[in-house]
């Protein structure tokens, strides 16, 4: 079952959390091991960082480790937990999963996407056009959850949402990009303005992450 998640692993310093983080050792955070806390700032604050990478994912982290033990999964690897997984344990595997690959979306480096990224967005009629309808999707998402743009079993492009903790990559979706419409993700920055958040998102996007979803997906 877990060959059917499509997606590659994803790699940043949560990402070999579970177990690890029951040491009681002091996670290698984001913020600090793989730039400045405040990198991202203007669009996304140091304090924001510092909450939704330093407590929010890692509470996921910290729960679902907890909540393995002694049970089927306990040996299993985050990918194998997000796509076997029911309930509780899934809802705070996918949301670690799901943080990580966020991270993974954003860059201090400003960037624009390559060629065969601009090909294949075509089809939802080009950059802007695109951007404008992830936005409309983001921001008519009720209460909490993510919009992704993925590229489905077929092939096609397509920008979707998903409630909660859910997550397109157990449906075999390759996931291409996505932004978290948790309101833990903006309340500090934008307070409740969605739109601020998403205006501010775009400048962050790690470009060169999401075409390299494309291509090895
Ligand atoms: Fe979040």
């Amino acid at each position: 079952m877990v060959a059917a998640l499509r997606q590659r692993k994803v790699t940043t310093p949560f990402t070999g959390m579970l177990k690890e983080a029951r040491s009681g050792q002091d996670p290698p955070c984001y913020s600090y091991s793989t730039y400045a806390n405040n990198a991202l700032e203007p669009h996304m604050s140091r304090e924001t960082l510092d909450y939704h990478y330093g407590k929010h994912h890692r509470a996921y982290v910290d729960k679902v480790n907890e909540l393995i033990v002694g049970t089927e999964f306990e040996d299993a690897s985050l990918e194998e937990l997000v796509a076997e997984s029911t309930g509780d344990i899934f809802n705070n595997a996918a949301q670690v999963w799901n943080h990580t690959f966020f991270w993974n979306c954003l860059s201090p480096r400003r960037q624009s996407p390559g060629k065969e990224l601009n090909q294949a967005l075509e089809s939802l009629g080009g950059l802007e056009s695109f951007q404008k309808q992830f936005d409309k999707a983001a921001s008519a998402l009720f209460g909490s959850g993510w919009t992704w743009l993925v590229k489905d079993t077929k092939g096609a492009v397509k920008i979707i949402t998903t409630a909660d903790a859910n997550t397109p990559v157990r449906d075999g979706q390759v996931v291409l990009l996505t932004c978290d419409i948790w309101e833990h993700a903006y309340y500090i920055d934008r307070r409740n303005d969605r739109a601020a958040y998403l205006q501010n998102f775009w400048p962050l996007v790690n470009w060169e992450f999401v075409s390299a979803n494309l291509t090895s997906g």
